[in-house]
């Protein structure tokens, strides 16, 4: 079994979903979807090391408030960066010497089943990088000012959706590189290493607006197991 550690990015600053607080906070059937998220992952035999990434401004209220509970499921805080790949970055320095794997998934995706972690896990354990991503089914529109340029076509087009699995080496390898990505397996590909794609689901949904949130909550019991 290969071991893996999970690196989990909570430290944004949620601005598309709006509010108070970090989206991150937000309850999903009365508990905070970050620790729905981190749970799927503190429970599995081949998870050696979790590592959940919070904001300067919200690292009070996560280690006063839940510190007791995230130590007690075996959770590190890290603090994160200005951008997702800065949190990333700093989780990784971090990373055990004796992780297989690296695992990152995004705290605001809680509706992941665990047997497309096992999918994703067993895959990048083949190839060395996988990711869950899910084929573009609508037809799509460049526009501009609410008028449409173009209809692009979407053969061939996946939507990246996290986890995003790699060998420990290979991915501090990518990290070294200083381009900005929006994610992980970016990185990777700009190495150019052959980045593996495992059918997800539609239903792995990443909160960024209020009318994801209501998403999650609906779709959250009818996962697979
Ligand atoms: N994230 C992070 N560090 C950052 C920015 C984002 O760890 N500097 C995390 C977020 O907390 C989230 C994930 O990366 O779990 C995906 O990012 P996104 O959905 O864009 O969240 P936010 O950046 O918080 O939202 P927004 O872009 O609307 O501000
Ligand atoms: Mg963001």
């Amino acid at each position: 079994m290969a071991k893996v550690s999970v690196i989990l990015p909570a430290a944004g600053s949620g601005t598309r979903f709006g509010g108070e607080r970090n989206k991150i906070f937000q309850p999903i059937q009365g508990r905070p979807m970050f620790l729905r998220t981190l749970e799927l992952f503190t429970r599995r035999e081949d998870v050696v090391q979790v590592q959940l990434v919070v904001s300067p401004a919200d690292m009070p209220e996560v280690s006063e408030r839940l510190g007791g509970q995230l130590r007690s499921m075996g959770v590190n805080l890290c603090e994160g960066g200005a951008q997702r790949g800065d949190s990333v970055r700093n989780a990784l320095a971090r990373v055990r010497d004796d992780a297989d794997l690296v695992c990152v998934h995004d705290a605001v995706r809680p509706c992941v089943s665990p047997l497309w972690i096992d999918a994703v896990f067993a895959q990048a354990h083949a190839t060395g990088a996988a990711i869950l991503a899910y084929p573009v089914h609508g037809t799509l529109k460049n526009v501009r000012e609410h008028v449409i340029r173009q209809t692009v076509s979407r053969e061939n087009l996946w939507e990246a959706q996290t986890p995003q699995v790699f060998r420990t080496a290979l991915l501090r390898r990518a990290y070294e590189q200083p381009t900005p990505a929006t994610d992980d397996a970016a990185l990777v590909e700009a190495l150019g290493q052959p980045v593996s794609v495992v059918l997800g689901d539609p239903r792995n949904i990443k909160v960024t607006t209020p009318g994801d949130l209501a998403l999650a909550e609906a779709v959250i019991d009818s996962l697979p197991r």
